[in-house]
């Protein structure tokens, strides 16, 4: 802890603070990472927050039936204040005494020393209430309908920790030598995929060996699938050019740089819509030591293209996140069911915009880190049929049978899925799903669809 780091009675006035954003100004905590940073720089104020928003609804449960009639919106902060305190009463091991003075004196850095008695009383006789599933109703339902035989333990699994994942920067060092050091500093194991490697314990990933050098990233171990299932088509093309559609912070981009690499280099182009996520992106491929080629666009647009068709397209959409929600609880309280349909207009919009630019025999990878069908298997039924609808024959989804499509596509059809299968997770309609429930991974979903070598170029 630094010198002038918050005392207790301060870090939870910060934290309650910092959670009157979430919950009534609905900001994201990483707007809070970003905009409030000395709110949540210590690592016990980083834990409280999230500790809080992953379990908000079960504390709201328990705080509703003790409070005589809601605080007023003004006093917010005493509300989170004491969100914040049941949160240590309930989920962690602070002794009862230090959470009830620490709770109670923060009151007045909050300039509300009125509510001492308050949050004493409330404190002193708070009871957790049973358990609820720490979702919203909607949510619940939703998962409901499409997980009928695991939804439980879906919503359960949302609510653990993600554990820390890192991918091997495999163009500086070999996945399997980097373990070998890494465990000379900290327990960890290889993940899933390849180029993964998950630690038993997350830590600053500065003190990592070899950050400086760029030997690794953290990156979700179901995010690195991306790179291989999008090239796993690679031996037979020559002239490789390939699109990060939706590209920062550059996770996934990075990646696909160190597999062309070892497929001996092709032209990579990222791009984003977002000029401040491009410029973190930029930043993130220097450390890595990739240089890659950045357009700063709207994929659902095609005035940046330059009319160069690309062999391999990932549209790594934006989407819900309800895949991540163990990194990103927030989505739990934030997440309006209305914007899921804007999530698949966009969805839609990109992938229309983009699959002219996809050269006949080239692939394209969709991708989410959504739970939701209608984000996934839905956008690429509605895509294809749309691609029917403009007059062009269109891919069946055809029969998964197996690691080895390439028998079943059928060359006379604009869009044939090829059919994934991968480590962990289940099939869908057209693609995989990724669950949560395998804690190695986050919530993704891939569709990987090939454009028939026989298709006229129309772009000239
Ligand atoms: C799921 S994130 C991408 C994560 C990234 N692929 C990675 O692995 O690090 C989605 C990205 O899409 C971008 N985005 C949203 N709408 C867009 C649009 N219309 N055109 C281009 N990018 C867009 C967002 O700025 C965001 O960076």
């Amino acid at each position: 802890m630094s010198r002038n780091a918050p005392t207790g009675p301060i870090l939870r006035a910060n934290v309650a603070r910092a959670l009157v954003q979430v919950v009534i100004k609905n900001r994201t905590i990483d707007w809070i990472l970003q905009e409030r940073p000395e709110w949540v720089a210590e690592p016990l104020a980083r834990e409280l927050l999230y500790g809080t928003v992953r379990h908000y609804f079960t504390l709201r449960a328990g705080l509703d039936r003790q409070l005589e009639k809601p605080l007023r919106r003004k006093d917010s902060d005493i509300d989170c204040l004491l969100l914040v305190g049941a949160y240590q009463l309930a989920y962690t091991h602070v002794a009862d005494h230090a959470v009830l003075n620490e709770t109670v004196a923060a009151c007045k850095p909050l300039r509300k020393p009125w509510a001492r008695g308050l949050v004493n009383a409330v404190l002193r006789n708070w009871q957790k209430p049973d358990q609820t599933f720490d979702h919203p109703d909607w949510m619940i339902s939703q998962l409901r309908a499409e997980y009928a035989d695991d939804w439980q333990a879906l919503l359960a699994a949302n609510n653990d920790r993600a554990p820390m994942s890192l991918r091997v920067n495999t163009t500086r060092v070999d996945p399997a030598d980097y373990l070998a050091v890494l465990i000379l500093h900290t327990s960890a194991r290889p993940g899933p995929v390849p180029s993964s490697i998950i630690l038993d314990k997350p830590c600053a990933s500065a003190t990592l060996p070899g950050w400086q050098a760029g030997e690794i990233a953290v990156q979700d171990a179901g995010a690195q699938c991306a790179a291989t299932l999008l090239l796993n088509s690679l031996e037979a093309t020559t002239d490789l050019r390939v699109l990060d559609a939706c590209a920062a912070p550059g996770g996934k981009l990075a990646h696909l740089a160190e597999e062309i690499a070892a497929h001996g280099g092709g032209h990579l182009v990222g791009l984003d819509h977002s000029t401040a996520r491009i410029d973190v992106t930029r930043g993130i491929l220097a450390r890595l030591g990739h240089e890659i080629e950045l357009i700063t666009a709207d994929a659902a647009d095609a005035s940046w293209w330059d009319g160069h068709l690309f062999t391999h397209i990932l549209v790594d959409a934006p989407c819900s996140g309800t895949g991540t929600l163990r990194r990103h609880p927030d989505i739990k309280l934030l997440l309006n069911p209305a914007a899921i349909d804007d999530h698949v207009a966009l969805q839609l919009a990109i992938l229309e915009n983009l699959w002219p630019m996809l050269a006949p025999g080239g692939s394209l990878l969709y991708c989410t880190c959504s739970l939701f069908e209608a984000e996934n298997d839905g956008v690429v039924t509605t895509f294809l049929e749309a691609l029917g609808k403009k007059g062009l024959q269109y891919g069946r989804a055809i029969e998964a049978t197996g690691n080895n499509p390439s028998d079943d596509l059928d060359e006379h059809k604009e869009a044939n899925v090829v059919p994934i299968t991968l480590p962990t997770g289940r099939r869908t309609r057209h693609g995989w799903q990724l669950l949560p429930t395998d804690p190695r991974t986050d919530g993704f979903y891939y569709a990987l669809l090939k454009k028939s070598a026989d298709v006229p170029d129309t772009t000239s």
